[in-house]
């Protein structure tokens, strides 16, 4: 069976527990997911019940698909994502994004947890992705194409839509902070960068480096949504700062940044 169908499915099934048409879906990365406390909730449904829907093994990656609104706007949030580092292949890493856009959302809100290269940036920012490099050595559309999704061919330019960026960046304003934007740079992961990886990127005009984002972006854009995305910056890049980085301070900091993270989104969401 093809992506398009088993996507096709996978809505059949969440049309069965929602009659909720979602406008914007909302990825949630790594120690993001409490985000989903502010969706005044319609249905909650593990991604182990939905056909054909990838989960993921990740710590801190909790696996539910979530429908409901958000200041009056209709959302779908993906509290946990499947990543490429897993072992995931390209049609489970954009699956959930294939069955945002076919259950009705025009707009994807894209989050993760990101190492900071810019050395402007401190652990605990929040910043708006102006751009990506797709460094994972693969691509989410590679394969036959199917045109019910979109063009062979398609447009990467102002992938990240400037509008919702600047609507980002203005609410961050009034909730009194700057929200800086950046390019993200994609790697496949599982392990963190090398020190020298990272001048290396930096020279390439990278700010962030992260393990998912652009392969979702990629099918996004396909499939002509408008993408929003947001970095926590849970950690200085490999040899930014002269420590070591490991997952559960990825975590630590996405909990101690909830609070404001969630203002920013339940600001934007509803302005979108
Ligand atoms: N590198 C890659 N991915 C990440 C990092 C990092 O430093 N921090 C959080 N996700």
């Amino acid at each position: 069976m093809n992506q398009y169908d088993k996507a096709a499915e996978a809505v059949a099934y969440i049309r069965t527990r929602t009659s909720l048409v979602p406008s914007v879906a909302i990825i949630l990365g790594s120690g993001l997911g409490s985000f989903a406390q502010q969706i005044a909730t319609d249905a909650v449904i593990p991604y182990a019940e939905i056909p054909h829907f990838p989960h993921s093994t990740v710590v801190g990656h909790s696996g539910n698909l979530i429908l409901g609104t958000i200041g009056g706007v209709s959302v779908v949030a993906l509290q946990g994502r499947a990543h490429a580092y897993e072992g995931h292949p390209m049609e489970s890493v954009t699956f959930a994004t294939r069955v945002a856009k076919l259950l009705g959302a025009g707009t994807l809100v894209v989050t993760n947890a990101a190492g900071g290269i810019n050395t402007g940036y401190r652990q605990g920012a929040l910043v708006a992705i102006a751009d990506h490099i797709n460094l994972t050595g693969t691509n989410a559309a590679l394969g036959p194409n199917d045109a019910r999704f979109g063009d062979r061919f398609f447009d990467m330019s102002n992938a990240y839509s400037p509008r919702l960026r600047e609507l980002a960046v203005a609410e961050a304003a009034r909730l009194g902070y700057e929200l800086n934007s950046g390019v993200y740079l994609a790697v496949l992961g599982p392990s963190f960068e090398t020190p020298a990886e990272i001048r290396a990127f930096r020279t390439l005009g990278a700010d962030l480096v992260g393990m998912s984002t652009v392969h979702e972006v990629i099918v996004a854009r396909h499939m002509g949504m408008e993408v929003l995305g947001i970095s926590l910056v849970t950690n200085m890049a490999a040899g930014v700062l002269d420590e070591a980085i490991n997952h559960s301070e990825v975590l630590d900091i996405g909990r101690q940044v909830e609070g404001q993270f969630t203002a920013l989104l339940t600001a934007v969401i509803p302005k979108i």
